[in-house]
């Protein structure tokens, strides 16, 4: 089975035309399903968007969310919204709200949007103040303190998801691929080939979801896990166990592409 991986798409940064062209690119790559990593648009348009690429195409599209999605509203209220959309179109699948989903005999899929959690780097001394914290509302005028604090539960909350679903998944099929938005790791925060320094890393990596997938395939030796991200539009490999592969995709605003076509079998 070939799979089209895309990421950090942000549709609302283009026309109905170029929409379509993607749409048209996503069926002449003959894969059977599509994997979205998030930053599809914003919090008015992503649902719009997904329903879009469902009418489009004739194969399941399995999705998590980026921080942009979440932007102009709150996280609950846009992941009750996926929720619901996904209920309806049996074709989509928000996989932070899922249950492990069985792609072949030999691959099981998970995924969670993660969160850039302030955990890795030095959050205290970062000057770094992402629009995130102006646009979304459950980040909105908080103290960076708070703010932290904040952060830090958004990522347990997605290393709590996996927790529960990647040994479920393993138990099922010897390999996983995992989708998630923020980098697991500051060794797979790639930007323009170097990884994220004290400052960035806070914000672009999700640390409790790295120290999660190293627990459960320390436990899970013979079993291999590959990770799907985004985020940091920069693309770069990073291999922090021999049985974790992380693979992080390039993204252009304005031009939605396929980052990768990966062969499942
Ligand atoms: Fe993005
Ligand atoms: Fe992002």
């Amino acid at each position: 089975m070939k799979i089209a991986w895309m990421t950090d798409v942000h549709l609302d940064f283009v026309d109905r035309e170029t929409v379509d062209a993607l749409i048209a690119r996503l069926r002449a790559s003959g894969a059977g399903a599509v994997a979205i990593t998030g930053d599809i648009a914003e919090a008015d348009s992503v649902e719009a968007h997904l329903e879009t690429l469902a009418a489009g195409l004739d194969v399941p599209l399995y999705f998590v969310l980026g921080n942009h999605d979440y932007y102009g509203a709150s996280i609950e209220a846009v992941r009750k919204r996926m929720d619901r959309l996904c209920s309806r179109t049996t074709s989509l699948c928000y996989l932070s709200g899922s249950e492990p989903v069985a792609l072949t005999p030999g691959w099981a899929l998970v995924g969670h949007d993660g969160w850039g959690d302030g955990r890795a780097g030095d959050y205290a001394r970062s000057p770094v103040m992402l629009n995130d914290y102006v646009h979304i509302k459950d980040l909105a005028g908080l103290d960076k303190q708070a703010r932290g604090e904040r952060l830090a539960a958004l990522g347990r909350q997605a290393a709590e998801h996996l927790h529960r679903v990647l040994p479920q998944a393993l138990a099922l099929c010897s390999r996983v691929l995992l989708l998630t938005h923020v980098p697991p790791l500051t060794t797979a925060c790639w930007h323009q080939g170097k990884t994220a320094d004290d400052d960035w890393a806070p914000h672009f990596v999700c640390q409790s979801v790295g120290e999660a997938i190293l627990e459960i395939m320390a436990a899970h030796p013979q079993q291999q896990l590959r990770v799907l991200c985004g985020h940091t539009h920069s693309e770069g490999i990073d291999r922090p166990r021999p049985n974790i592969t992380i693979m992080t995709g390039a993204a252009d605003y304005g031009r939605p592409a396929i980052a990768d076509t990966l062969e499942l079998d």
